[in-house]
């Protein structure tokens, strides 16, 4: 499990401050937020690629900054918010490169390593891409694929800093399901940044929304994804309703 406990951190002027929140075990998180907000400078920050203030991160009750580079890229896979690749490396190549932090310096992957890619590949439904070169992916299988590098390690924690970004409605869906579907498998606890309201509130069991580098509410979807909340954070107007139990969002004039 996840926790995160008074987060603080600066760019300058922009400051996130206060971010507390937890995502248990097999739990789907959302940050949701305007753009600027401080979402992926949370997740950054949580993954320690940003140093916070003070320590503030804990996966399964342990101080996860104070822990060496290898056990941290054990417990928690990061996916960033935008990645282009460099070169045509097959699919499955690319994937093992997710056990780096975990082989010596001149030590190579081996069978098992391959075997295990394979495996996350399987878990994520794209095995027959495999052998394909990562260049020639569409945006949502580029998506999968970088999931399943971060999951090779088995992960306790997936940070996805914007998983549907670029992709069409179907390739969302899939992402998304896709992922639910993982963490409640396997257990992992996923925190992921969404700009869609309605995607947040079908996809996730807990919203954390965020304005101005503050956390403005934490909760279940029907909690948080409210006609006042959403007024508050976007300045839009909109119109809520619950349809078969769930929320949906309209833009209301
Ligand atoms: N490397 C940086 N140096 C200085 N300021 C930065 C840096 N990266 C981000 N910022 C600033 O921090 C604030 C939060 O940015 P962040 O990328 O966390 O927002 P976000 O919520 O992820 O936005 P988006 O939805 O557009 O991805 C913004 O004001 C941004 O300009
Ligand atoms: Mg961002």
């Amino acid at each position: 499990m996840l926790e995160v406990k008074g987060l603080e951190f600066s760019y300058g002027e922009f400051t996130i401050s206060g971010v507390t929140f937890s995502v248990g075990k097999g739990e789907v998180a959302v940050l949701l937020g305007p753009n600027g907000s401080g979402k992926t400078t949370i997740l950054k920050a949580i993954y320690g690629l940003l140093k916070p203030r003070a320590r503030c991160v804990y996966v399964d009750g342990a101080d996860f900054h104070s822990l060496p580079f290898r056990r941290r890229s054990q417990l928690a896979g990061y996916v960033p918010q935008s990645h282009h690749p460099p070169f045509p490396y097959r699919v499955i190549d690319v994937v093992v490169t997710g056990f780096a932090p975990r082989l010596g310096l001149f030590q190579s992957p081996g069978r098992g390593h391959y075997e295990k890619a394979l495996e996350k590949l399987r878990l994520l439904g794209i095995e027959r891409l495999a052998e394909r070169p990562y260049t020639h992916l569409s945006g949502g299988q580029l998506q999968l694929v970088l999931i399943a590098r971060a999951l090779v390690q088995e992960p306790q924690v997936l940070l996805l800093d914007e998983p549907t970004a670029h992709l069409d409605f179907k390739n969302q869906l899939r992402v998304l399901s896709t992922v639910r579907r993982l963490a409640k498998a396997s257990g992992v606890a996923v925190l992921m940044t969404l700009h869609d309201p309605n995607l947040a509130a079908a996809y996730s069991d807990k919203i954390i929304v965020v304005k101005d580098g503050r956390v403005v509410a934490v909760g279940a979807p029907r909690d948080v994804i409210k006609d006042d909340i959403i007024r508050e954070v976007y300045g839009v107007s909109v119109k809520v309703l619950e349809v078969d139990g769930r929320v949906v969002v309209l833009p209301h004039d």
